[in-house]
């Protein structure tokens, strides 16, 4: 068949869409009518050619929502017209990753999907008679898609997927690092490192979780606002203080429980770990950077802990019906978080408004 999409046909330069050429789904496969999709900062990163595994042409885009429209061989758990959201972090539940419960990741796709391929070691989507790379395993800026049936999320088909997409990504990896990797409980004390989409529901979860002071960093006064109504009872600027994390422990008597750091700095990284409380304070790292970071083995020595997370910790076809269900139930807030809903043909505005900081989010619908 054909599908139209937003094809990124080499590095830093705009996406184009064309019309595909998009395979049937083989074994074990799924055809996805995507409905709308989320542009994340991920995306841009391999658009800008900063991502060593990245490959041209490619269609990117991982955080989408759709309909099933037709099955490979071999799949029992969805049919046509299933509502899904597809999973860059599989869930195949036979792996020894899938089996082990101190982990959400899957190593089902892992080699093939770094690759850009199905499976079976191909591209369903081709242009001109050559392959088009998939991307995550999602390519969700591509109106039809196929997508493993591992690797897709059924939800419930009252969610609005022009909203729900976002769980695909950036909700599930703020919310999930709260619930799901750090386990924050009630009373707890938190700071956050960059008030952006990801930092936002950050603190979502821990005003979901119960935390008692919620601090938010940023060097843009700007971000409080939305950040207050999201849960966050103090802000800090670092233009403002000399020493954040000093600070931080200063306000806090002594350290904070459980700090996030939401921008990809490597500095910010270091202060995060720094503004933990001594014998159990927790620092989890959610941003990414190209650059190594630093830390003292006294800061470990001294009952500190430092983890990362990747997809908030969720277990896709597990967790992320039941994190739809919060958003229906209103326990999250999604919609105030999706600043613009454009047409495909205005893609590469998303990707501009994203780099010059303009808005949260922004979602594509076809
Ligand atoms: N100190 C404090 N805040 C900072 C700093 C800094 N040195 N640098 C940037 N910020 C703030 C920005 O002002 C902005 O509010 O960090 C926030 C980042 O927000 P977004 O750009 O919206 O990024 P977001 O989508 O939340 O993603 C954050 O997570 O997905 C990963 O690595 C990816 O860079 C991305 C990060
Ligand atoms: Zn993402």
């Amino acid at each position: 068949m054909k599908t139209k999409a937003a094809v990124a046909f080499e590095p830093n330069k705009p996406l184009e869409i064309v019309e595909l050429d998009l395979a049937a789904p083989r074994k074990g496969e799924v055809l996805v009518e995507i409905v709308a999709s989320g542009v994340c900062h991920t995306d841009a990163y391999t658009l800008d050619g900063r991502n060593p595994g990245g490959y041209f042409p490619v269609v990117l885009g991982h955080e989408g929502a759709g309909i099933v429209r037709e099955v490979g061989g071999n799949v029992h758990g969805l049919k046509p017209g299933d509502h899904v959201i597809p999973l860059y972090t599989p869930e195949c539940r036979e792996c020894d990753l899938c089996l082990h419960p101190k982990t959400n990741l899957c190593s089902a796709l892992l080699e093939t999907q770094a690759r850009g391929v199905m499976p079976d070691q191909t591209s369903r989507f081709s242009y001109e008679g050559r392959p088009v790379y998939h991307y995550m395993g999602c390519s969700t800026f591509s109106n039809f898609t196929v997508v493993p049936e591992i690797a897709l999320a059924k939800i419930r088909k009252d969610a609005p997927l022009d909203k729900v997409c976002y769980i695909g990504c950036g909700a599930t990896t703020g919310i999930g690092a709260v619930i799901f990797t750090m386990k924050v409980e009630a009373g707890a004390s938190v700071a956050v490192w960059g008030l952006g989409g990801i930092g936002l529901n950050v603190i979502q979860g821990a005003k979901m979780a119960g935390a008692g002071r919620i601090i938010g960093v940023d060097i843009n006064p700007a971000k409080a606002d939305l950040a207050t109504q999201f849960g966050m009872t103090d802000f800090v600027n670092p233009r403002d203080v000399d020493d954040v994390a000093g600070h931080l422990r200063e306000m806090t008597g002594g350290g904070l429980d459980y700090t996030f750091e939401c921008i990809g700095n490597v500095d910010a990284m270091r202060q995060a770990m720094d503004a933990c409380h001594i014998g159990w304070g927790e620092s989890c790292v959610i941003g990414v950077d190209g650059n190594e970071f630093t830390g003292h083995p006294y800061h470990l020595l001294y009952g500190r802990t430092w983890k990362g997370t990747m997809f908030g910790g969720a277990r896709g076809r597990t967790d992320v019906p039941k994190i739809v269900d919060w958003y229906m139930d209103g326990k999250i807030d999604i919609d105030e978080l999706i600043t613009r809903t454009l047409p495909l043909e205005k893609i590469n505005t998303a990707f501009d408004l994203m780099h010059q900081g303009d808005g949260i989010r922004s979602v594509i619908t076809y």
